[in-house]
């Protein structure tokens, strides 16, 4: 599943992020990158220990916790802390490449076993052009370029890219999480049956049947959750 969840920041938050932004010190991106990522990544990359990384990963970290779409969708264990990236002049493309299984925090020492990844757009679309993240689906490809303040969430085992940046700069942030439920199919039955209780509830209020489909959420929710 591939998820669009529209303005996880708003214009406050993004203003702020970008005032830190504007005043990072960016590295070479492949900081990060596995071994086979690192010979396809040409970006830049705020330093993990940055003083503006670590006020923005608060930023971001502090938004995802209030977003109850991203809690339904993702039913996130453990978060990699955030990071943020540049794409732009020479230093603009990342080829086709799998985000590594297990991520390992350097400063805590915690795994993370990445089973969803995501990127939080950070400036708009008119603001580049190419950029656009290409998640392989089987179709040749879906290209994502999405307004600033919003989050694609997609399977971390997809093949994808960031096409090259060929005006102006594009800004993100990005992580990967571990699940409480790992089956991508069993996450994705939860999501759909929650926000169809949300549907129901909406349309007809607070039924004997809302409350019924709801129990039969939690208790699915129970069962597949390894907490
Ligand atoms: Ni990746």
């Amino acid at each position: 599943m591939i998820l669009h969840l529209p303005k996880i920041l708003d214009p406050d938050q993004l203003a702020r992020c970008r005032a830190l932004l504007a005043e990072a010190e960016w590295a070479d991106g492949r900081i990060t990158a596995g071994t086979q990522a690192a010979t396809a990544k040409n970006n830049r990359q705020l330093p993990e220990d940055s003083p503006q990384a670590q006020t923005l990963r608060g930023i971001v970290l502090e938004a995802l916790s209030r977003n109850a779409q991203f809690f339904t969708a993702a039913l996130p264990k453990r978060i990699y802390p955030p990071l943020f990236n540049r794409y732009g002049d020479t230093a603009n493309s990342f080829g086709n490449h799998v985000d590594n299984a297990i991520r390992t925090h350097p400063a805590s020492a915690q795994h993370v076993r990445t089973d969803l990844s995501f990127t939080l757009f950070l400036n708009d679309p008119e603001e580049y052009d190419g950029g656009e993240l290409v998640i392989e689906d089987g179709f040749g490809g879906r290209p994502v370029k999405l307004p600033a303040g919003d989050l694609i969430l997609y399977p971390s085992y997809s093949v994808h890219r960031v096409e090259p940046v060929t005006r102006g700069a594009r800004l993100a942030c990005f992580s990967w999480l571990e699940s409480m439920v790992r089956e991508p199919q069993r996450r994705e039955l939860l999501y759909e049956l929650d926000m169809a209780i949300l549907s129901l509830r909406q349309e007809q209020g607070e039924t004997d049947t809302a409350v019924r489909l709801t129990s039969c959420y939690h208790n699915l929710l129970r069962m597949c959750a390894m907490v």
